[in-house]
């Protein structure tokens, strides 16, 4: 048996119950991981308010949380890749035995990739999804280059600060957009400029940049089309069929719509290992609670109030 935080309905942050549960066992081509931690992506509390019912199904106890920092404790038949011992990171695409609210987690072991050494549990379990879906936005599908003009929404948020860290690495010219309270962050992370949404509408700020990418995905293709430069491109972290059509009808030429469904992969996580390590990249962490202050940490991470991420000790 395992101790975990699960829900048995949809709700709000006081559904999460600390019970002991069946403890997972990992099949072929999966790893069973001893977790240390977890980080709070919007993606867990949108499913755990219901509003994905369609994909996330009425079936209970459900174990949320999707980012995982732990040590592989067990390889299912045909594993190579992994040994026990290995400490790993990692987010489970939605697709795992348990979630990373538990004291253990089987997936797939394509989904792990090795933590890097100078990051704790804590830190390690805060970056893989927000970065992945930061790296993966602005590389795969932005195109991103050394001396693009960058423009970042969400500049302190989950995404956004990984994303500000990452164009500045890339050696593009970035333009944050967050509250003013958060300006001074922003540019700590690696802002060249910044624009305050609550003092002035970067919509009207006359600039135009090769590559938008709404990480708080706030704004609409329409609201970014005439900020790109000819060729430009604009990223959504919101995905659905609107992001879709709107991604068809921009076509593949001039100013194109384009939206990131983030995966999790060793390859990109191995990037993302090596900033770290390397002291470029560096997640920002709001407030680590135990796994009994579940509801707490949702809380927090559901005010709006915070900068970078939540954390969830396990
Ligand atoms: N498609 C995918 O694969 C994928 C992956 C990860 C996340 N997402 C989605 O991406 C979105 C952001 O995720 P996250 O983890 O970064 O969330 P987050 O940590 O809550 O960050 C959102 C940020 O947006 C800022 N913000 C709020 N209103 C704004 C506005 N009008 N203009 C500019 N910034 C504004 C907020 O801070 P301030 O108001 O203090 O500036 C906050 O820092 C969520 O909807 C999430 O579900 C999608």
């Amino acid at each position: 048996m395992m101790k975990a935080a699960v829900i048995r309905k949809y709700g709000g942050p006081d559904v999460f119950r600390i019970e002991e549960v069946e403890e997972p066992r990992p099949s072929a081509g999966e790893i069973k991981i001893r977790l240390q931690a977890t980080s709070i992506n919007p993606i867990d509390y949108k499913v755990r308010k219901g509003y994905l019912f369609f994909l996330s199904g009425f079936r209970f106890p459900k174990i949320l949380c999707s980012d995982f920092s732990g040590t592989v404790e067990e390889c299912g038949a045909g594993v190579t890749d992994f040994s026990p011992g290995d400490e790993v990171y990692g987010f489970t695409n939605g697709a795992a035995k348990g979630g990373g609210l538990a004291e253990v987690l089987c997936c797939k072991a394509s989904l792990a990739s090795k933590k890097p050494a100078s990051l704790n549990f804590e830190e390690a379990a805060a970056v893989p999804l927000a970065a992945s879906t930061a790296y993966q936005a602005l590389t795969h599908v932005g195109g991103l280059k050394s001396g693009m003009r960058v423009l970042v929404t969400g500049a302190t948020g989950g995404v956004g600060h990984y994303a500000v860290q990452l164009a500045s690495i890339a050696g593009a010219h970035v333009t944050g957009v967050c509250r003013s309270s958060g300006e001074a962050t922003a540019k700590s992370l690696g802002c060249d400029e910044v624009i305050a949404y609550d003092r002035e509408d970067f919509r009207r700020s006359g600039q135009h940049f090769d590559l938008i990418f709404d990480a708080a995905g706030k704004y609409g293709f329409g609201d970014c089309r005439s900020l790109l430069t000819e060729q430009g491109t604009y990223v959504t972290t919101i995905p659905g069929p609107a992001s879709m059509l709107r991604q068809i009808l921009s076509g593949s030429k001039g100013r194109k719509a384009r939206f990131i469904v983030a995966n999790s992969n060793d390859e990109d996580l191995s990037l993302l290992r090596q900033w770290c390590e390397d002291g470029q990249l560096k997640p920002m962490i709001e407030a680590v609670f135990s796994l009994e202050e579940t509801r707490q940490a949702y809380e927090l991470a559901e005010s709006g109030k915070i900068r970078g991420k939540v954390v969830i000790r396990t």
